[in-house]
């Protein structure tokens, strides 16, 4: 470990605003199973060479896309070069309707094209989605080698580089093919979140308040406080505390069940509807746009199954519609039958048919059978869609 990098637990993470006076670079604990060493910072990069060299590979291949080799690729290819590492890249296409095997497959075939090896060590730079089919690639490749995961986005840094979750996905729907396979470490540094457009960033606070809403009353209750200034009025820096904060909400969670075949299911929360919207765009809505939709039709699910209040409903309007500002909407062009279809290849159904991770209050989930899901009748289901459907059409309308 760098001499510059401290390494502390959750325990001494959470509760503060800022962590500007903290040591540059952090080594935070994922609690995950493998657990890769995650080290986090604002302005980090530099201590990549030196991280990278302990792994002694015969050669590092770097894979981004076109935008981020331009921002930062060639300055990274440099380093490692510097430190005396070989070091090649390959450009891949990393929108979300590129995350599927014929952009995998051409990446793993490039890959042993450049004489990749069992020594070697694939560099994944990107946001959620290219992190997801490089560190997938790195897993099939030789039946695995070395991962290192470098996200650049606020989603990539705070949610899909805690999970050793890699995946593209199917013709049916989302993520439905993959592994786990965790990076031999995972290298945050929030300084890339500068060039991420706000839109990105603000899908990516959809999870944070997914965190809140599933485990911490106490966090969904600061968020009105958090939001009240413009993101675009945000520094680098703000964003950096922000990640740091995200991050812990996720962490505390994982704390209590690293495998995410337990309470930790519950990150899960609005994912379902979300899958299958998102799919269904083709990209156009983002992840966490989608996952906010989710959300809010996994409320209504609940409180017409008289679980929750239309209080705890109408938060999640406020805080994912009114103060983040999303797009809460089903787009007309997505039928309530193609996401009913979509659901049901769902990655989480089970012979019972696909269960829903919902709220019991704010800050606590449902568990009437012990895995933090529940069953609801299909008709319920589709009459809960189509109203949300049709409420958001007749407020545009
Ligand atoms: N594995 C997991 O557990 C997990 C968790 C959450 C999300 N995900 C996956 O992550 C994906 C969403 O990830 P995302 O939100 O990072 O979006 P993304 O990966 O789709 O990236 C969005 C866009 O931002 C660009 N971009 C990335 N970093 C940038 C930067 N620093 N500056 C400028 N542009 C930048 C990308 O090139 C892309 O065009 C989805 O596919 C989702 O399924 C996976």
């Amino acid at each position: 470990m760098p001499s510059a990098i401290a390494q502390i637990s959750h325990a001494s993470c959470p509760e503060t605003s800022s962590i500007s006076s903290a040591p540059r670079t952090l080594q935070l604990r994922t609690y995950l199973k493998p657990e890769p060493a995650l080290y986090f910072g604002n302005k980090i990069t530099d201590e990549l060479a030196s991280l990278l060299k302990k792994l002694d590979a015969d050669c590092i291949y770097l894979v981004t896309n076109r935008v981020l080799m331009n921002l930062y690729g060639n300055t990274i290819l440099e380093a490692i070069r510097r430190k005396g590492m070989k070091c090649n890249f390959v450009i891949i296409q990393d929108s979300e309707d590129n995350k599927n095997f014929r952009t995998l497959e051409n990446l793993c075939e490039s890959l042993v094209e450049q004489n990749v090896s069992k020594a070697s060590v694939i560099l994944g730079l990107g946001g959620g989605c290219l992190t997801n089919i490089a560190g997938l690639a790195a897993g099939l490749i030789f039946r695995g080698i070395r991962y290192v995961e470098m996200p650049t986005t606020l989603m990539g840094v705070t949610d899909s580089c805690l999970s050793n979750k890699q995946a593209v996905n199917g013709a049916h729907g989302k993520n439905h093919f993959g592994m786990y396979y965790a990076p031999a470490f995972i290298l945050c540094d929030t300084h890339y979140l500068v060039s991420e457009p706000i839109a990105g960033k603000k899908a990516a606070m959809a999870e944070w308040i997914k965190n809140g809403l599933i485990s911490d009353a106490s966090l969904a209750g600061s968020f009105d406080f958090a939001l009240q200034r413009p993101l675009e009025a945000w520094s680098e820096l703000d964003f950096h505390d922000l990640a740091y904060r995200m991050i812990c909400s996720k962490l505390k969670i994982l704390e209590k069940d690293p495998s995410e075949k337990g309470s930790a299911v519950t990150l899960e929360y609005g994912h379902t509807f979300g899958h299958a919207i998102e799919f269904l765009s083709h990209g156009r809505i983002h992840h966490g746009v989608a996952v906010a939709k989710g959300m809010c039709i996994a409320a209504e699910l609940a409180c017409r199954l008289g679980y929750i209040s239309r209080a705890i409903v109408d938060r999640h309007y406020h805080l994912l519609g009114t103060l983040l500002g999303l797009d809460l909407s089903i787009p007309q062009e997505i039928a309530v039958d193609d996401i009913l279809s979509a659901m049901s290849s769902d990655n989480k159904k089970t012979l019972g048919g696909t269960k829903f991770v919902l709220l019991k209050r704010i800050g606590e989930c449902l568990n009437p059978d012990g895995d933090y899901q529940v069953s609801v009748d299909p008709a319920v289901v589709r009459s809960v869609l189509t109203k949300y459907k049709e409420c958001f059409a007749q407020r545009v309308a």
